[in-house]
């Protein structure tokens, strides 16, 4: 099975539309996904339509409720869903005092009895609190989105350097999946680029596949479908379909340094 983190803490950068499209693009490929909405907003679990419920992921760090017991099905064949719920928010709190809060999901993971996947997915909250954490202990890989703006690129080298430092302290086997280029727009110049900066100065770590600017995309949550459902033939569709295929095709992520890269 492959763990991916899908990590920035730039907010807006397109982890939570990567995380709901990829995870039906993987699942449409044949592979069963189970996707973990880390986020208080919980935007991904609302594009699959899910509201909060008495028992949620909030108990799963907290106190003895079992991973199982919060797992949902979706719309989507072979994928399920651990919804979000806003009481996360307060979970930073809960665990002040508690001896190893970042590996929490880990254990409660590795415990439960099945695990019939292929791929577990995270979206993460746009900071490096003890939630992105938590997913970055448990994955095996880190897949990276970001704004094809040169805004984003500032805080790119800070995150490669937390995930240099949770790679020697917390999770020595973590490794690179890849970063990737969200809403790139090729009409105009600065778009094409950042996305030359991109591979110039992140060589060999920049996915293949990049993620164009689509406006189906932005809409496709407010009718509570992942993109490939709403609309099957867009673009948005055909990237993430391209993103799922690399995914498959490169098995498992090159064995590079994670700080190598500056
Ligand atoms: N390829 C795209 N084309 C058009 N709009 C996009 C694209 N990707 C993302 N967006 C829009 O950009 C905004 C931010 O995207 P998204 O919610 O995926 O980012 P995020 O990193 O999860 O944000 P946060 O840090 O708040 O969790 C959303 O309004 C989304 O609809
Ligand atoms: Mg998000």
């Amino acid at each position: 099975m492959r763990t991916i983190a899908i990590v920035n803490q730039k907010g807006g950068s397109g982890k939570t539309t990567t995380s709901v499209n990829l995870a039906a693009t993987l699942a449409e490929a044949g592979q069963r996904v189970l996707l973990i909405d880390l986020d208080p907003q919980a935007s991904a679990s609302l594009w699959y339509g899910f509201k909060e419920k008495g028992k949620g992921l909030y108990d799963v760090f907290t106190d003895g409720t079992r991973m199982e017991e919060v797992i949902e099905a979706t719309s989507v064949e072979r994928l399920s869903l651990i919804p979000s719920s806003p009481l996360l928010a307060g979970v930073e709190k809960a665990l002040a005092n508690e001896v190893a809060a970042e590996s929490i999901l880990k254990d409660k993971f590795h415990n439960m009895p099945e695990k019939p996947y292929d791929f577990l997915l995270m979206d993460c909250p746009p900071t490096l609190g003890i939630l992105s954490l938590n997913a970055l202990t448990i994955a095996s890989e880190v897949l990276i989105p970001v704004e094809a703006h040169v805004m984003a690129l500032h805080g790119l080298v800070q995150l490669l350097k937390t995930i240099g430092v949770v790679k020697q302290r917390l999770n020595p086997t973590l490794e690179i999946a890849g970063i990737l280029p969200c809403r790139v727009d090729y009409r105009t110049k600065h778009s094409q680029e950042v996305l030359d900066q991109l591979r110039n100065r992140f060589e060999g770590k920049v996915f293949q596949s990049v993620i164009r600017e689509n406006i189906r995309l932005a809409e496709a949550p407010l009718h509570v479908k992942p993109i490939i459902e709403y609309d099957p033939l867009c673009n948005g569709s055909h990237d993430y379909r391209k993103l799922a295929k690399e995914l498959l095709t490169v098995q498992q992520p090159k064995p590079a340094t994670v700080t190598s890269a500056f």
